[in-house]
């Protein structure tokens, strides 16, 4: 396999500081408040071990019905609410795209939550990159390729920790396998939240 900084997948560690990191958790609480972590079900039935919300224009949400993006939080039937402002700084910062994420999944991993191997492949747009932004504890972080059979290798992302697929990497299979319980302090009573920013609707123009 190629050297991951080769395959479009780019990983800044420690990217936002403790303060930096407080300040975003107190923005993501302050819109929980109003879209509650829920714990959605996959379109198989099975309900899945992260808890989930979004913010911005679409969030994308699974249930019997399929994979999809939507504006309304499927619980309490409001829009989601804004994504915060220094997350859509990042991805000025960070990545090379040409509008701005108009999606914010929210995942809550408690000590048993992870997530399977898969690609993000609901957006309409592959051109624009995935931003993932981790808080609270650790995660071993698979990363494959496009083909679910290529080789694999597990990468750890701390609180703080900023990664970007781009490129060859936007279809790259991922997935979580376990959390570090009890490794950050910052979420109270412990847990992972991760934030990934998508351009989920068709690019401007
Ligand atoms: C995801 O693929 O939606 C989440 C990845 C992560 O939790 O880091
Ligand atoms: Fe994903």
């Amino acid at each position: 396999m190629a050297p991951l900084s080769q395959t479009g997948f780019r990983l800044f560690p420690a990217a936002l500081g403790p303060e930096a990191q407080a300040a975003l958790l107190a923005e993501v609480m302050a819109r929980v408040a109003r879209a509650p972590f829920y714990r959605p079900v996959t379109p198989g039935g099975k309900p899945m071990s992260v808890e989930m919300t979004n913010f911005g224009p679409l969030g994308w949400v699974t249930d019997a019905r399929g994979y999809r993006y939507q504006p309304t939080h499927p619980q309490t039937g409001e829009p989601w609410p804004d994504i915060p402002q220094a997350l859509l700084d990042l991805w000025g910062e960070v990545t090379e795209a040409s509008a701005p994420p108009d999606a914010c999944l929210v995942n809550l991993y408690g000590e048993a939550a992870r997530m399977g191997l898969h690609q993000d492949k609901d957006e309409a747009d592959f051109a624009y990159p995935v931003l993932s932004v981790s808080l609270g504890d650790t995660a071993v972080f698979r990363l494959g390729g496009v083909s679910r059979r290529d080789p694999t290798a597990s990468v750890r992302l701390a609180s703080g920790d900023v990664c970007v697929l781009a490129g060859p990497a936007r279809l790259a299979h991922h997935g979580i396998d376990r959390v570090l319980a009890g490794s950050s302090r910052l979420i109270p009573g412990g847990g992972r939240i991760n934030l990934t920013l998508r351009r989920a609707g068709p690019g401007p123009g």
